[in-house]
């Protein structure tokens, strides 16, 4: 996902207003800093763009997560249901927060099967956690649904969909919270940042005192500030949120090309019969970081993938083989290989990971691949790229 394809003088420009200033803290220093904010002034446009009350800004992905469990209150043995596909940090927030992630399945939209959330909900579970891989949507009306039925908090990882939506409203504002990644390889990026948002301006509060060590940012002297609870450092710096400003205001164009460059590239496999696409809830909503298609079977998935690699067709992911974000390849999940104990391993409701059966999410993940969309191809690029894909595709 490409927000450092396009790194140009806005971000410069960004950059070096905070380093003129020298003030590289979010908070405080108000006369040194020139009226230079950047870590707020993503925040206020980052809601207002996303269409949301409160954005905070943090240091990653990850810690968006982590920085949202807290806020909803979910801790110690708490059942968190959890998409199988998705990347390690959905999980790893979870457990370092003593949660316990449950795994159910997920369909054709390659995210949370709602109608399967029913088989693994105990007494215990107290929350839903979907996530749009692959900048598109889970059915997350239907997940909402369901949470409000049953109670269940809805918290979602939009890290992934920066800037997609479901009928016209942005992933990540249908739950509590929402979390967002501006990792390095994420459609905009801040080098490393995140961010929760919600509508709930006591989730808000305590997203922000959480992520500063407890401090309530109340009044201009921060040595006095009170602390309603105890927190961490989960800050961004100011350089990483100047890099983020520059990137967020070019987010629709990212957008416009990466939707463009998707259809052209849809348009050119429509000949390809053995394949079918991703389900997508609402296409105009994807954010088109990837086109996903789906082979007949495990065997033609794998075989697909491989001649796409030798016909130089580059990023074509086969997530089932690949360690990096289905359950399948998680040995050190399944082996809860951690550097100390864990809180899960004093639970008396540990789950033997190992044992996790997901034979519908298997079987979807087996037949998948996943290619991602770059900004910087030319049309030429797209045309030969579609052109080596169909010939691939259309000879197995
Ligand atoms: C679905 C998902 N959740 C969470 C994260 C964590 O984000 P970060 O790398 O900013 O910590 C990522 C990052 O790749 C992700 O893809």
């Amino acid at each position: 996902m490409p927000g450092f394809e396009i790194f140009s003088d806005e971000e410069r420009k960004q950059v070096n207003d905070v380093l003129e200033t020298g003030v590289l803290f979010r908070y405080g220093f108000d006369q040194a800093r020139n009226g230079q904010w950047k870590a707020k002034t993503f925040e206020k446009e980052f809601a207002e763009r996303i269409g949301v009350k409160y954005c905070h800004l943090c240091s990653s992905g990850t810690a968006a997560l982590t920085i949202a469990l807290a806020a909803c209150g979910i801790g110690a043995d708490d059942e968190v249901i959890v998409p199988p596909f998705t990347f390690i940090a959905t999980v790893e927030a979870l457990l370092n927060a003593g949660a316990v992630p449950v795994f159910s399945e997920i369909d054709e939209t390659l995210c949370l099967d709602p109608y399967a959330l029913e088989n693994v909900i105990t007494p215990r579970t107290r929350a839903v956690l979907p996530v749009h891989m692959c900048g598109s949507m889970a059915k997350i009306e239907s997940i909402k649904a369901f949470c409000d039925n049953k109670g269940l908090v809805l918290m979602e990882d939009a890290c992934q969909s920066v800037g997609a939506s479901y009928k016209g409203k942005a992933l990540g504002t249908f739950g509590k919270m929402g979390c967002f990644s501006f990792d390095p390889v994420k459609t905009i990026t801040c080098g490393e940042g995140g961010a929760v948002i919600t509508d709930i301006e006591n989730l808000y509060r305590i997203a922000e005192a959480f992520s500063d060590h407890g401090h309530d940012h109340i009044g201009d002297d921060r040595g006095m500030e009170g602390h309603p609870i105890i927190g961490a450092n989960y800050r961004i710096s100011e350089l990483n949120a100047a890099v983020g400003v520059a990137q967020l205001r070019k987010l629709d164009s990212i957008l416009k090309k990466q939707r463009a460059h998707k259809q052209a590239l849809k348009e050119a496999l429509s000949c390809c019969t053995k394949i079918s696409f991703r389900e997508i809830p609402d296409p105009e909503g994807d954010s088109a970081t990837f086109l996903s298609f789906f082979l007949p079977d495990e065997h033609l998935a794998r075989k697909a993938a491989g001649l796409l690699a030798k016909e130089g067709v580059d990023g074509c992911f086969y997530w089932y083989d690949n360690n990096w974000h289905y359950i399948r390849q998680w040995d050190h999940l399944k082996n809860l290989s951690f550097a100390a104990k864990p809180p899960i391993m004093l639970s008396d409701n540990c789950p033997d990971y190992s044992k996790v059966s997901l034979p519908r999410s298997d079987d979807i993940m087996g037949r998948n691949i996943s290619m991602l969309i770059k900004l910087s191809w030319r049309e030429q690029e797209i045309d030969l790229r579609g052109q080596k894909m169909v010939r691939v595709l259309n000879s197995l």
